[in-house]
């Protein structure tokens, strides 16, 4: 049996870390396991231009702990009104490593995001051309479509069209939740790749709804049914180089968890290398898991593969339940909080 495991250092290729008291409290538990991490511009108001992503990149710099290595690497919210001008500036200056599309009101803080489709089609000629990649929320939010069925419908009504139309645009479908996503990007890559989250990977529906509703797996796209979940799994492990990690970490005050419109979003940033591979050393796959943590996403992304590395040792520890955040009793409840985790990160 594997005892101990070296990897290049992970990247997080999907994050949210939030702002103000959140970031401080979140931001740590990313930045002692992974490299870089593609930050997800979906603050209020989001971080729509090249100012917005150098103050927020500021704080981000500002919240690390001290001496920590961990780079930010930052995202353009993408509305009807993004000036390709602007985008180009912020690229070009290496402010901007991708673009973040979100399909209006698909998830939490998208009210901003795209609902003319046309407009923004200026706006992906000039990343085809500069070769920035586009990430996608893929959830067609139309009411007629079951929130099951979101992600299959954006594919057919979006992504095909899209790769057709913009053959050397790059993209990365986000947190694919479905057998269809994968064969999708296996008939698309290697001009699609996709994120898979940890819970994706660990939970189906039944879990989440069917021994009472649990609101901490509620995420978007919502978790989907045990064949979704095995296909999944089955990508991850495939050594198939268009499928890598990206947690979509995503914390929430626990009173935005637990209100009657509860938010989506799971805060796994504290056990999520831990998580993944405990996934793979299930699927008696743990000579994949290198790739899909730390080769494959800079693969993508035309970045080179961190130099420095992790190593994980099976030794059971517990999970802290909850983080404090600063603020009348303020916290974020953690994934698997509380529970005994099988693999632990070595830290000299
Ligand atoms: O569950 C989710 N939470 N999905 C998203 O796409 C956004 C995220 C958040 O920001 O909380
Ligand atoms: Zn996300």
């Amino acid at each position: 049996m594997t005892e101990r495991i070296t990897l290049r250092k992970p990247d997080d290729w999907h994050l949210h870390v939030r702002d103000g008291a959140m970031l401080r409290a979140a931001l740590p538990f990313t930045a002692r396991n992974f490299g870089r991490a593609i930050i997800m511009p979906n603050l209020l108001p989001p971080v729509a231009s090249t100012r917005d992503a150098i103050a927020y990149r500021d704080r981000i710099h500002a919240a690390l702990p001290e001496g920590s290595r961990f780079q930010p690497l930052m995202t353009c919210y993408l509305t009807d009104a993004t000036d390709p001008d602007d985008l180009e500036a912020g690229f070009r200056d290496g402010v901007f490593t991708a673009v973040k599309l979100y399909p209006a009101n698909a998830t939490t803080n998208s009210a901003a995001g795209v609902t003319d489709y046309r407009a923004i089609r200026p706006v992906m000629a000039r990343m085809e051309k500069l070769g920035i990649p586009l990430l996608m929320h893929g959830e067609e939010v139309d009411p007629e479509i079951d929130v099951f069925d979101r992600e299959a419908v954006w594919i057919e009504r979006r992504l095909i069209p899209w790769t057709r139309d913009f053959p050397g645009l790059k993209f990365v479908l986000e947190h694919i939740s479905s057998k269809i996503a994968v064969d999708y990007i296996r008939s698309a890559a290697p001009q699609v790749g996709a994120t898979i989250t940890p819970y994706h990977l660990t939970h189906n529906r039944t879990d989440w709804l069917g021994w009472g509703n649990r609101p901490y797996l509620y995420c978007m796209p919502v978790i989907k049914t045990e064949a979704d979940r095995r296909a999944l799994v089955e990508a991850a492990t495939s050594g198939d180089p268009w499928f890598f990690l990206g947690t979509d970490s995503a914390p929430h005050p626990v009173a935005k968890k637990l209100s009657t419109t509860g938010a989506a979003g799971v805060f796994n940033a504290p056990v999520a290398i831990e998580q993944y591979t405990k996934v793979f050393e299930a699927a008696g796959a743990l000579d994949k898991l290198e790739g899909f943590t730390s080769l494959n996403g800079p693969r993508h992304y035309g970045l080179a593969p961190n130099a420095e590395t992790l190593t994980l040792e099976r030794r059971a520890w517990t999970a802290p339940e909850e983080v404090a955040v600063e603020g009348p009793d303020e916290r974020a409840l953690i994934y698997r909080g509380g529970e005994q985790i099988e693999w632990r990160v070595v830290h000299d």
